[in-house]
């Protein structure tokens, strides 16, 4: 089948109907972007001669993406996280707030109301007693380079299979999630264990999407950071732990040179005892620059659908 019926004025005007254009209820913004939206994909289906099977097979997949609430796994998988980040970025250049650690992407796994502490916190809850003792460190300051004291720092990562507490069961609750107040210096440290990498269910829906596009769902081992303080602007980031096999082969485009961190293992027993440990650790140090705002909006993390985000507040 070789018709082209995009253009003609049948469907131009019943693009128009279908977007509500000609009703005088609903909303101004969703009829233009439904409106564009729905032109964009009439024409790609004409384009590429989509077939009936080919268009309720996308219909089916979708249904199963919403099913097991992946669109959210997906939606960094296919770059729109990332695409996000980079008109953050723009817009922060043109208004001059340059500077300062760079953002990247909150991934769907964030759960909020994690526990608060002063200073310090521990992480796990020793059930893993084989996995490589973290110590997760660094100093908040401003991009004069003064300290910030009372930063709020919150981290949040997976455990040793990849996975995350609240999403997978089996953990224990706020397991890896903590929110650390920096103390007089800024500085902030956490006891942990090391991550592991992460990857899409095999066999999900998400899964299916990349292997039509012979794309892994790989992301490499690495821990998630909002870091906020009055006067400043509120922080979106991660750390990508150096030496994994996907540090630079992302499937949710996270990595950025600058957040790429490499631990350093520490063995000796008098550096342990500092800090209450029995053995060899990994060091892991993230110090945070924020760039000041007066402006309150930009001080505290955008709204969007979170887990538990209502309890926390
Ligand atoms: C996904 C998972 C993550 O842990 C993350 O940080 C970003 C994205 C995902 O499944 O899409
Ligand atoms: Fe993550």
């Amino acid at each position: 089948m070789t018709v082209k019926i995009f253009d003609t004025p049948q469907v131009q005007d019943f693009l128009k109907t279908v977007a509500g254009l000609d009703q005088v209820g609903g909303s101004e913004r969703a009829k233009q972007i439904v409106h564009r939206l729905l032109s964009d994909l009439y024409r790609l289906i004409d384009d590429f001669d989509v077939t009936p099977e080919e268009f309720w097979s996308a219909v089916s997949l979708m249904n199963e993406l919403g099913k097991e609430t992946q669109f959210g796994l997906l939606s960094p998988g296919l770059g729109f996280d990332h695409y996000l980040d980079m008109r953050l970025d723009a817009a922060d250049a043109e208004a001059q707030r340059t500077g300062g650690t760079p953002r990247t992407i909150e991934g769907p796994l964030y759960v909020a109301g994690a526990p608060e502490a002063e200073g310090h916190a521990r992480m796990d809850d020793g059930s893993d007693t084989a996995s490589e003792v973290m110590w997760l460190t660094g100093q908040v300051r401003d991009t004069q380079g003064n300290p910030i004291p009372g930063a709020q720092v919150e981290i949040w990562h997976a455990d040793a299979k990849g996975g995350y507490s609240f999403f997978d069961p089996t953990q224990s609750e706020y397991h890896l999630r903590r929110t650390i107040l920096a103390d007089a210096d800024g500085r902030y440290s956490a006891r942990s264990i090391i991550p592991s990498g992460y990857g899409v269910p095999k066999g999900s829906p998400t899964d299916q999407v990349l292997a039509a596009l012979g794309r892994h769902g790989q992301r490499p081992a690495h821990i998630h950071f909002f870091i906020s303080a009055p006067g400043h602007r509120h922080l979106t980031t991660q750390i990508n732990l150096g030496g994994d096999p996907y540090t630079w082969d992302d499937f949710a485009f996270a990595t950025r040179e600058e957040l790429v961190v490499n631990g350093r293992r520490i063995e000796d027993p008098a550096e342990a005892d500092r800090r209450g440990l029995e053995g060899p650790f990994t060091e892991v140090v993230f110090d945070v620059e924020l760039v000041a705002t007066d402006a309150p909006e930009l001080q505290i993390r955008h709204a969007r659908p979170r887990a538990l985000e209502d309890a926390a507040d």
